[in-house]
């Protein structure tokens, strides 16, 4: 399938090479085309270079508001039978994917904006084509009361149905409920929620863009129905294309293994060089990044002050939408790093994991 993928001015844009890969590994024609604030996010030369030695845009792959006015910096101006880009890119275009969706682009979609490539490819899209929406924004704005009056809008532009059809009647609609509203109702609109983890401001709550996996998921369920343990709904074997994503699931939990990040408070940290342990410590937060793959940021906090049998909070926050996270929370749930003693680990209401360690200089290699 050909696939344009639109990435907009959220942090999330830094994920645009995985997901780029992600749905060419499934085998799919990829053309990206980015705002001008997607851009603060992600290289565009890092997209299928054009010479990987000394990496320049693929125009051809990545398309940015300036292609649509070539010349326009040395004063040419548009000669009869210019192709015209965002008519040629939603003529090549099968499925539209806009991951990550910031607010502002929403806003836009949702009253026909179209002052940029990307909302004129979609103000000029065949509403029988598939679109995939990954909305990405601050829990503040993912909860103001205008992020569910835009997507109501798109689920009525988008023949959403049934009892909740009337504007009225889903306003009574919760978010959670309105995204499975217009799931279920709207057939060529898919949204993949946003999920809850620590988001890039340093609040907690629900307004991270979906998982890669989640996304590259709903692109395959949108062309070829709901796919049920290693079959699509049609019935027909869909071996291939499974294989394909549990590689992209793979190459993502790898990816993002090596990428948590690690905050140590200032207390917590003098504690540690003043019980002279800093290897001990290094190899407790190694041991946790090696055995707990879903795992993206420990915070570290002390609950007492420093002495021989000390306490320390280890905040430990993992993506609930990862696939593997239940067998990573069974799994560490037995382990006993060295001197650290478990004492708990216990879920939060947002599925984040609290586990509470006790460091005992004296207590013997579990
Ligand atoms: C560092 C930074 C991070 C941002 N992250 C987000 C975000 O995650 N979600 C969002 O809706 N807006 C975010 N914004 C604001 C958008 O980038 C801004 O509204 C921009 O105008 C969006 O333009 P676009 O929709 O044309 O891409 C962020 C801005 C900055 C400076």
């Amino acid at each position: 399938m050909k696939v344009l993928l639109g990435v907009t001015g959220s942090v999330a844009a830094i994920r645009t090479p995985e997901i780029y890969h992600a749905l060419r590994q499934v085998g799919h024609e990829v053309k990206v085309v980015a705002t001008q604030a997607a851009l603060y996010f992600f290289d565009p030369a890092s997209i299928d270079p054009m010479n990987p030695g000394r990496p320049e845009r693929n125009r051809q792959v990545v398309i940015l508001d300036e292609d649509e006015w070539p010349g326009q910096d040395i004063g040419r101006r548009y000669e009869r039978d210019d192709p015209v880009l965002h008519i040629e890119l939603r003529r090549w275009a099968e499925v539209l994917v806009i991951a990550p969706l910031d607010a502002n682009t929403l806003a836009k979609l949702a009253a026909g904006l179209a002052d940029n490539c990307l909302t004129c490819v979609w103000r000029a899209w065949d509403p029988n084509r598939p679109v995939i929406l990954a909305p990405a924004m601050n829990t503040l704005m993912w909860e103001h009361p205008l992020t569910a009056k835009h997507l109501r809008r798109l689920a009525i532009d988008h023949g959403a149905g049934g009892a909740w059809a009337s504007p009225k009647a889903s306003e009574q609609l919760d978010l959670e409920e309105l995204l499975d509203w217009i799931n279920k109702s709207c057939p060529k609109l898919h949204i993949v929620p946003p999920v809850s983890k620590r988001l890039a401001c340093g609040d907690v709550g629900v307004g991270a863009m979906a998982a890669v996996t989640e996304i590259v998921k709903a692109v395959e369920e949108q062309i070829e129905g709901p796919v049920e343990s290693g079959r699509k709904a049609s019935g027909e074997p869909s071996d291939k294309r499974e294989a394909a994503l549990d590689s992209v699931k793979e190459e993502h939990a790898k990816a993002t293994a090596s990428i948590v990040s690690i905050c140590v408070s200032a207390e917590a940290a003098s504690w540690v060089e003043l019980l002279g342990m800093e290897a001990e410590f290094e190899k407790m937060l190694e041991h946790a990044k090696a055995s707990i793959p879903a795992l993206r940021s420990i915070d570290v906090t002390l609950n007492r002050q420093p002495s021989q049998r000390v306490e320390a909070q280890v905040f430990l926050m993992a993506t609930m939408d990862d696939p593997a996270l239940d067998d990573d929370v069974a799994q560490a749930t037995k382990l006993n790093w060295d001197k650290w003693v478990m004492d708990s680990f216990s879920p939060d209401v947002n599925r984040h994991f609290v586990m509470t360690t006790r460091y005992e200089p004296s207590s013997e290699t579990r």
